[in-house]
Protein backbone atom coordinates (compact mmCIF):
# COMPACT_ATOMS: atom_id res chain seq x y z
CA UNK A 1 0.00 0.00 0.00
CA UNK A 2 1.03 3.27 -1.19
CA UNK A 3 -0.10 6.07 1.11
CA UNK A 4 0.25 10.04 0.40
CA UNK A 5 -0.74 12.28 3.22
CA UNK A 6 -1.09 16.05 2.18
CA UNK A 7 -0.32 18.54 5.35
CA UNK A 8 2.30 15.40 6.22
CA UNK A 9 4.65 17.76 7.79
CA UNK A 10 2.17 18.73 10.43
CA UNK A 11 1.40 17.91 13.75
CA UNK A 12 -1.16 15.18 12.34
CA UNK A 13 0.11 14.28 8.81
CA UNK A 14 3.38 13.41 10.60
CA UNK A 15 2.32 11.39 13.41
CA UNK A 16 0.27 9.53 10.85
CA UNK A 17 3.11 9.16 8.46
CA UNK A 18 5.76 8.10 10.92
CA UNK A 19 3.38 5.13 12.93
CA UNK A 20 1.77 4.14 8.98
CA UNK A 21 4.75 3.36 7.62
CA UNK A 22 6.89 1.99 11.05
CA UNK A 23 4.07 -0.08 11.91
CA UNK A 24 2.36 -1.35 8.95
CA UNK A 25 5.53 -1.08 6.85
CA UNK A 26 3.11 1.16 4.41
CA UNK A 27 5.27 3.04 1.54
CA UNK A 28 4.12 6.75 2.74
CA UNK A 29 5.04 9.72 1.10
CA UNK A 30 4.40 13.54 2.77
CA UNK A 31 3.76 16.56 1.00
CA UNK A 32 3.75 19.90 3.03
CA UNK A 33 4.17 23.67 2.36
CA UNK A 34 5.90 24.50 5.48
CA UNK A 35 2.79 27.07 6.05
CA UNK A 36 2.49 26.34 9.86
CA UNK A 37 5.85 27.38 11.76
CA UNK A 38 7.53 24.23 13.61
CA UNK A 39 6.29 21.39 10.32
CA UNK A 40 9.98 21.79 9.41
CA UNK A 41 11.09 20.39 12.59
CA UNK A 42 9.33 17.17 10.88
CA UNK A 43 11.78 16.44 8.23
CA UNK A 44 14.17 14.73 10.78
CA UNK A 45 11.04 12.85 12.25
CA UNK A 46 9.95 11.80 9.03
CA UNK A 47 12.89 10.51 6.91
CA UNK A 48 14.05 8.44 10.32
CA UNK A 49 10.78 6.48 9.74
CA UNK A 50 11.78 6.10 6.12
CA UNK A 51 8.58 8.69 5.03
CA UNK A 52 9.33 10.15 1.39
CA UNK A 53 8.83 13.89 1.91
CA UNK A 54 7.42 16.35 -1.31
CA UNK A 55 7.70 19.95 -1.03
CA UNK A 56 4.38 20.78 -2.16
CA UNK A 57 1.20 22.79 -1.97
CA UNK A 58 -2.22 21.39 -2.52
CA UNK A 59 -3.66 25.02 -4.22
CA UNK A 60 -1.11 24.01 -7.07
CA UNK A 61 -2.53 21.14 -8.69
CA UNK A 62 0.53 20.66 -10.19
CA UNK A 63 2.46 20.45 -7.14
CA UNK A 64 0.20 16.61 -7.05
CA UNK A 65 1.59 15.81 -10.44
CA UNK A 66 3.75 12.72 -10.75
CA UNK A 67 2.94 11.21 -7.34
CA UNK A 68 1.21 8.21 -7.32
CA UNK A 69 -0.59 6.60 -4.48
CA UNK A 70 -3.51 3.92 -3.34
CA UNK A 71 -4.62 6.07 -0.38
CA UNK A 72 -4.47 9.93 -0.18
CA UNK A 73 -4.89 11.17 3.85
CA UNK A 74 -5.95 14.70 3.97
CA UNK A 75 -4.06 16.61 6.77
CA UNK A 76 -3.46 20.06 4.73
CA UNK A 77 -5.05 23.01 6.33
CA UNK A 78 -5.35 25.79 8.11
CA UNK A 79 -6.86 24.61 10.95
CA UNK A 80 -7.44 27.61 13.41
CA UNK A 81 -11.36 28.43 13.70
CA UNK A 82 -10.30 31.98 14.20
CA UNK A 83 -8.56 31.73 10.57
CA UNK A 84 -9.76 34.80 8.08
CA UNK A 85 -11.52 37.50 11.03
CA UNK A 86 -8.80 39.45 11.07
CA UNK A 87 -6.83 39.17 8.12
CA UNK A 88 -7.67 38.00 4.97
CA UNK A 89 -10.04 34.59 4.16
CA UNK A 90 -8.50 33.74 0.81
CA UNK A 91 -5.48 31.75 2.55
CA UNK A 92 -8.38 29.81 4.31
CA UNK A 93 -10.68 29.36 1.63
CA UNK A 94 -7.99 28.00 -0.70
CA UNK A 95 -6.36 25.91 0.57
CA UNK A 96 -9.50 23.95 2.93
CA UNK A 97 -11.80 23.98 0.30
CA UNK A 98 -9.72 24.63 -3.17
CA UNK A 99 -7.37 22.33 -1.79
CA UNK A 100 -9.12 20.08 -1.14
CA UNK A 101 -10.84 20.07 -4.47
CA UNK A 102 -7.63 19.06 -6.30
CA UNK A 103 -6.69 16.56 -3.85
CA UNK A 104 -9.71 14.74 -4.70
CA UNK A 105 -9.32 15.37 -8.87
CA UNK A 106 -5.70 13.61 -7.88
CA UNK A 107 -7.62 10.27 -6.14
CA UNK A 108 -10.14 10.50 -8.59
CA UNK A 109 -7.77 10.64 -11.57
CA UNK A 110 -5.41 7.62 -9.32
CA UNK A 111 -8.18 5.57 -8.59
CA UNK A 112 -7.25 6.52 -4.79
CA UNK A 113 -9.23 6.29 -1.93
CA UNK A 114 -9.74 8.81 0.92
CA UNK A 115 -9.21 9.46 4.18
CA UNK A 116 -10.07 13.07 5.38
CA UNK A 117 -9.35 15.00 8.21
CA UNK A 118 -12.49 17.32 8.80
CA UNK A 119 -13.33 18.96 12.25
CA UNK A 120 -16.73 19.20 15.02
CA UNK A 121 -16.18 23.04 14.29
CA UNK A 122 -19.12 21.59 11.14
CA UNK A 123 -21.59 22.12 13.96
CA UNK A 124 -23.49 25.07 14.25
CA UNK A 125 -22.34 27.92 16.92
CA UNK A 126 -26.13 28.71 17.77
CA UNK A 127 -26.90 25.38 18.56
CA UNK A 128 -23.72 24.57 20.37
CA UNK A 129 -23.99 27.74 22.76
CA UNK A 130 -27.67 26.96 23.80
CA UNK A 131 -26.67 23.68 24.93
CA UNK A 132 -28.19 23.59 28.68
CA UNK A 133 -24.79 23.67 30.78
CA UNK A 134 -24.36 23.95 34.23
CA UNK A 135 -21.00 24.94 36.56
CA UNK A 136 -20.10 21.99 38.30
CA UNK A 137 -16.41 22.02 40.09
CA UNK A 138 -14.37 23.86 37.48
CA UNK A 139 -15.65 22.98 34.34
CA UNK A 140 -19.10 23.53 32.52
CA UNK A 141 -21.20 20.43 32.32
CA UNK A 142 -24.34 19.26 30.42
CA UNK A 143 -27.35 18.96 32.80
CA UNK A 144 -27.92 15.35 33.83
CA UNK A 145 -30.73 13.44 32.43
CA UNK A 146 -31.49 15.86 29.27
CA UNK A 147 -31.18 15.11 25.69
CA UNK A 148 -31.25 17.12 22.11
CA UNK A 149 -31.23 16.34 18.49
CA UNK A 150 -27.93 14.96 18.08
CA UNK A 151 -26.98 15.21 21.56
CA UNK A 152 -26.71 13.33 25.06
CA UNK A 153 -24.21 13.05 28.23
CA UNK A 154 -22.23 11.29 25.94
CA UNK A 155 -21.38 13.91 23.94
CA UNK A 156 -22.23 15.85 20.47
CA UNK A 157 -23.30 13.04 17.96
CA UNK A 158 -23.04 12.77 13.43
CA UNK A 159 -26.84 14.30 13.55
CA UNK A 160 -26.28 17.03 15.75
CA UNK A 161 -27.29 20.70 13.77
CA UNK A 162 -24.70 22.13 11.03
CA UNK A 163 -26.84 24.46 10.53
CA UNK A 164 -26.11 28.28 10.65
CA UNK A 165 -22.92 29.90 11.34
CA UNK A 166 -20.09 27.72 11.89
CA UNK A 167 -17.20 29.57 11.43
CA UNK A 168 -15.38 30.25 8.27
CA UNK A 169 -12.70 27.04 9.23
CA UNK A 170 -15.64 24.85 9.64
CA UNK A 171 -17.49 26.00 6.75
CA UNK A 172 -14.58 25.33 4.44
CA UNK A 173 -14.27 21.71 6.40
CA UNK A 174 -18.16 21.27 5.53
CA UNK A 175 -18.50 22.74 2.06
CA UNK A 176 -15.05 19.93 1.79
CA UNK A 177 -17.30 16.92 2.87
CA UNK A 178 -20.31 17.69 0.31
CA UNK A 179 -17.84 17.46 -2.25
CA UNK A 180 -16.44 14.12 -1.10
CA UNK A 181 -19.72 12.72 -0.83
CA UNK A 182 -20.26 14.39 -4.45
CA UNK A 183 -17.47 12.87 -5.45
CA UNK A 184 -18.24 9.56 -4.26
CA UNK A 185 -22.02 9.12 -6.09
CA UNK A 186 -20.75 10.65 -9.47
CA UNK A 187 -17.60 8.91 -9.48
CA UNK A 188 -17.76 6.49 -6.93
CA UNK A 189 -14.49 7.93 -4.72
CA UNK A 190 -14.53 5.80 -1.55
CA UNK A 191 -13.84 8.13 1.11
CA UNK A 192 -14.28 8.17 5.02
CA UNK A 193 -14.45 11.39 6.67
CA UNK A 194 -13.64 11.82 10.34
CA UNK A 195 -14.95 15.00 11.95
CA UNK A 196 -12.25 15.48 15.31
CA UNK A 197 -12.60 16.98 18.24
CA UNK A 198 -9.00 18.19 19.89
CA UNK A 199 -6.15 16.06 18.68
CA UNK A 200 -3.18 16.67 20.46
CA UNK A 201 0.56 14.96 21.38
CA UNK A 202 4.15 15.39 20.92
CA UNK A 203 5.23 17.33 18.08
CA UNK A 204 2.27 19.81 17.91
CA UNK A 205 3.41 23.37 17.34
CA UNK A 206 0.59 24.98 20.04
CA UNK A 207 -0.28 28.39 19.33
CA UNK A 208 -2.88 30.39 20.99
CA UNK A 209 -5.88 30.02 18.31
CA UNK A 210 -5.00 26.23 17.47
CA UNK A 211 -3.52 23.40 19.87
CA UNK A 212 -4.37 25.22 23.20
CA UNK A 213 -3.31 21.72 25.11
CA UNK A 214 0.42 21.85 24.09
CA UNK A 215 0.80 25.88 24.43
CA UNK A 216 -0.74 25.35 27.96
CA UNK A 217 2.24 22.47 28.76
CA UNK A 218 4.90 24.47 27.16
CA UNK A 219 4.17 27.97 29.29
CA UNK A 220 4.27 26.21 32.44
CA UNK A 221 7.62 24.50 31.17
CA UNK A 222 9.39 27.50 29.04
CA UNK A 223 7.23 30.74 30.51
CA UNK A 224 5.10 33.31 28.46
CA UNK A 225 1.96 34.76 28.74
CA UNK A 226 -1.39 32.61 29.43
CA UNK A 227 -5.01 33.97 29.38
CA UNK A 228 -8.56 32.36 30.33
CA UNK A 229 -10.33 34.45 27.43
CA UNK A 230 -14.28 34.03 26.84
CA UNK A 231 -17.09 32.88 29.03
CA UNK A 232 -16.11 35.11 31.77
CA UNK A 233 -12.48 34.62 31.43
CA UNK A 234 -12.76 31.51 34.13
CA UNK A 235 -10.97 28.63 31.96
CA UNK A 236 -14.47 26.73 32.67
CA UNK A 237 -14.72 25.86 28.87
CA UNK A 238 -14.41 22.01 28.00
CA UNK A 239 -13.28 20.10 25.46
CA UNK A 240 -12.61 16.57 24.58
CA UNK A 241 -8.82 15.52 23.76
CA UNK A 242 -7.44 12.54 21.80
CA UNK A 243 -4.15 11.29 21.67
CA UNK A 244 -2.78 11.07 18.28
CA UNK A 245 -1.64 8.02 18.70
CA UNK A 246 -5.39 6.88 19.21
CA UNK A 247 -5.98 8.57 16.34
CA UNK A 248 -3.67 6.05 13.93
CA UNK A 249 -5.71 3.52 15.84
CA UNK A 250 -8.69 4.35 14.10
CA UNK A 251 -7.14 5.87 11.10
CA UNK A 252 -5.82 2.43 10.69
CA UNK A 253 -8.81 0.28 11.21
CA UNK A 254 -10.66 2.62 8.23
CA UNK A 255 -7.71 2.18 5.89
CA UNK A 256 -8.68 -1.57 5.89
CA UNK A 257 -12.43 -1.09 6.16
CA UNK A 258 -12.65 1.71 3.36
CA UNK A 259 -14.36 -1.01 0.57
CA UNK A 260 -17.35 -1.37 2.85
CA UNK A 261 -17.36 1.98 5.18
CA UNK A 262 -16.92 4.08 2.36
CA UNK A 263 -19.08 7.41 2.79
CA UNK A 264 -19.41 7.56 6.66
CA UNK A 265 -18.74 9.95 8.72
CA UNK A 266 -17.71 9.72 12.10
CA UNK A 267 -17.35 11.84 15.19
CA UNK A 268 -13.94 11.50 16.63
CA UNK A 269 -12.69 12.49 20.11
CA UNK A 270 -11.59 11.77 23.80
CA UNK A 271 -15.22 11.49 24.81
CA UNK A 272 -16.78 12.63 28.04
CA UNK A 273 -13.72 10.00 29.82
CA UNK A 274 -10.86 12.35 28.19
CA UNK A 275 -12.42 16.16 28.51
CA UNK A 276 -10.68 18.85 29.98
CA UNK A 277 -11.77 22.74 31.34
CA UNK A 278 -9.05 25.02 31.01
CA UNK A 279 -8.86 25.88 34.30
CA UNK A 280 -8.76 21.91 35.08
CA UNK A 281 -5.50 21.61 32.48
CA UNK A 282 -4.01 24.60 34.61
CA UNK A 283 -4.26 22.89 37.95
CA UNK A 284 -2.49 19.25 36.05
CA UNK A 285 -0.19 21.51 34.56
CA UNK A 286 0.72 23.14 38.04
CA UNK A 287 0.81 19.65 39.59
CA UNK A 288 3.33 18.45 36.72
CA UNK A 289 5.66 21.26 36.82
CA UNK A 290 5.08 22.78 40.44
CA UNK A 291 4.72 26.03 38.39
CA UNK A 292 1.72 28.25 39.82
CA UNK A 293 1.00 30.32 36.63
CA UNK A 294 -0.92 33.76 37.07
CA UNK A 295 -3.17 33.68 34.31
CA UNK A 296 -4.98 36.65 32.63
CA UNK A 297 -8.84 36.87 32.20
CA UNK A 298 -10.58 38.56 29.02
CA UNK A 299 -13.96 37.94 30.02
CA UNK A 300 -15.57 38.65 26.70
CA UNK A 301 -16.64 35.96 24.05
CA UNK A 302 -15.35 35.86 20.55
CA UNK A 303 -18.21 34.98 17.96
CA UNK A 304 -16.38 31.62 17.39
CA UNK A 305 -16.17 30.42 20.82
CA UNK A 306 -18.33 28.09 22.37
CA UNK A 307 -18.39 26.77 26.03
CA UNK A 308 -18.34 22.82 25.46
CA UNK A 309 -17.72 20.33 23.19
CA UNK A 310 -17.18 16.35 23.80
CA UNK A 311 -17.55 14.16 21.05
CA UNK A 312 -19.25 11.42 20.99
CA UNK A 313 -17.33 8.76 19.29
CA UNK A 314 -20.25 6.15 19.72
CA UNK A 315 -20.45 5.17 15.88
CA UNK A 316 -16.67 4.87 15.15
CA UNK A 317 -16.44 2.72 18.37
CA UNK A 318 -19.46 0.65 17.29
CA UNK A 319 -18.36 0.44 13.60
CA UNK A 320 -14.52 -0.16 14.55
CA UNK A 321 -14.69 -1.53 18.07
CA UNK A 322 -12.44 1.59 18.68
CA UNK A 323 -12.17 3.81 21.63
CA UNK A 324 -9.71 6.25 23.00
CA UNK A 325 -7.04 4.18 25.28
CA UNK A 326 -4.94 7.27 26.80
CA UNK A 327 -5.99 9.60 29.70
CA UNK A 328 -5.91 13.49 29.56
CA UNK A 329 -2.86 12.82 32.67
CA UNK A 330 -1.15 10.01 30.25
CA UNK A 331 -1.00 12.55 26.91
CA UNK A 332 -0.27 15.49 29.73
CA UNK A 333 2.56 13.48 30.58
CA UNK A 334 4.17 12.32 27.10
CA UNK A 335 3.58 16.09 25.75
CA UNK A 336 5.51 17.33 28.92
CA UNK A 337 8.15 15.04 28.46
CA UNK A 338 8.35 15.97 24.91
CA UNK A 339 8.91 19.53 25.51
CA UNK A 340 11.40 18.65 28.07
CA UNK A 341 13.57 16.48 25.60
CA UNK A 342 13.04 18.83 23.01
CA UNK A 343 13.86 22.23 24.36
CA UNK A 344 16.33 23.72 21.95
CA UNK A 345 14.42 22.85 19.04
CA UNK A 346 10.75 23.68 20.63
CA UNK A 347 11.46 26.62 22.85
CA UNK A 348 11.93 29.59 19.80
CA UNK A 349 9.04 27.61 17.48
CA UNK A 350 6.51 27.67 20.75
CA UNK A 351 7.84 30.95 22.64
CA UNK A 352 7.32 32.95 19.39
CA UNK A 353 3.89 32.71 19.95
CA UNK A 354 3.87 34.64 23.11
CA UNK A 355 5.53 37.28 21.30
CA UNK A 356 2.57 37.55 18.80
CA UNK A 357 4.71 35.81 15.98
CA UNK A 358 3.32 34.49 12.66
CA UNK A 359 1.22 31.31 12.31
N1 LIG B 1 -5.25 19.21 15.73
C1 LIG B 1 -6.54 19.30 15.99
O1 LIG B 1 -6.94 19.50 17.14
C2 LIG B 1 -7.55 19.13 14.88
C3 LIG B 1 -8.90 19.08 15.24
C4 LIG B 1 -9.85 18.92 14.24
C5 LIG B 1 -9.46 18.79 12.92
N2 LIG B 1 -8.14 18.87 12.60
C6 LIG B 1 -7.77 18.74 11.19
O2 LIG B 1 -6.73 17.80 11.06
C7 LIG B 1 -5.86 18.18 10.01
C8 LIG B 1 -4.43 18.26 10.53
O3 LIG B 1 -4.35 19.28 11.52
P1 LIG B 1 -3.03 19.51 12.35
O4 LIG B 1 -3.41 19.65 13.77
O5 LIG B 1 -2.03 18.50 11.97
O6 LIG B 1 -2.61 20.95 11.82
P2 LIG B 1 -1.12 21.45 11.45
O7 LIG B 1 -1.23 22.91 11.21
O8 LIG B 1 -0.15 20.95 12.44
O9 LIG B 1 -0.84 20.68 10.08
C9 LIG B 1 -1.33 21.12 8.85
C10 LIG B 1 -0.18 21.09 7.87
O10 LIG B 1 -0.67 21.51 6.60
C11 LIG B 1 0.32 22.32 6.01
N3 LIG B 1 -0.34 23.17 5.02
C12 LIG B 1 -1.09 24.28 5.21
N4 LIG B 1 -1.51 24.77 4.05
C13 LIG B 1 -1.03 23.93 3.09
C14 LIG B 1 -1.13 23.92 1.68
N5 LIG B 1 -1.82 24.87 1.01
N6 LIG B 1 -0.49 22.96 1.00
C15 LIG B 1 0.22 22.00 1.65
N7 LIG B 1 0.36 21.97 2.99
C16 LIG B 1 -0.27 22.93 3.70
C17 LIG B 1 0.95 23.09 7.15
O11 LIG B 1 2.25 23.56 6.84
C18 LIG B 1 0.96 22.04 8.25
O12 LIG B 1 2.18 21.35 8.26
C19 LIG B 1 -6.37 19.52 9.48
O13 LIG B 1 -7.18 19.29 8.36
C20 LIG B 1 -7.20 20.03 10.62
O14 LIG B 1 -8.20 20.91 10.16
C21 LIG B 1 -7.17 19.02 13.55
Amino acid sequence: MHVLITGGAGFVGSSLAVMLSENRGFSVTALDNFRRRGSELALLRLRAAGVAFVHGDIRNPEDLEGLAADLLIECSSEPSVHAGYAGGTRYLVNTNLFGTFNCLEWARRHGAGVIFLSTSRVYSIAALSDLPLAVEGRRFSLLPGKTGQGWSERGIAEDFSTKGARSLYGTTKLASELLIEEYGAAFGLKAIVNRCGVITGPWQMGKVDQGFFVLWAARHLYGGPLAYSGFGGNGYQVRDVLHVADLYDLVSLEIDALDHLSGRTFNVGGGLAVSVSLAELTELCAKETGVRLALGSEPATQPVDIPYYVSDHGAASRAFGWSPARSVERILGEVMDWLGRHRNALEPVLAERAAGGKV
